[in-house]
């Protein structure tokens, strides 16, 4: 897993993301998820020591927001489904 995008149009502002990966996730005056490291669009690469983090995140979303891929998202958290 190398990129991660929040869809904010079904986080339901849980609060798992952000704990489980902290420097990846953070929320918005909402509570609504995003990806700190690139504003939430899914292109900069998740540095290694985090990858388990946020595969730890992507598995505790219960509103399946949180998106994982190979390949970056170009701002489009749906662009793989
Ligand atoms: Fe939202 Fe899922 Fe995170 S519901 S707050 S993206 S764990």
């Amino acid at each position: 897993v190398n990129y991660t995008i929040i869809d904010k149009d079904t986080c339901i502002a849980c609060g798992a993301c952000g704990a489980a990966a902290p420097e990846i996730y953070d929320y918005d005056d909402e509570g609504l998820a995003y990806v700190v490291i690139d504003n939430n669009q899914g292109n900069k690469n998740i540095p290694e020591s985090l990858q388990e983090d946020v595969i730890d995140a992507f598995e505790g979303c219960p509103s399946d927001s949180l998106k994982i891929s190979e390949k970056p998202f170009h701002g489009d958290p749906l662009k793989f489904e």
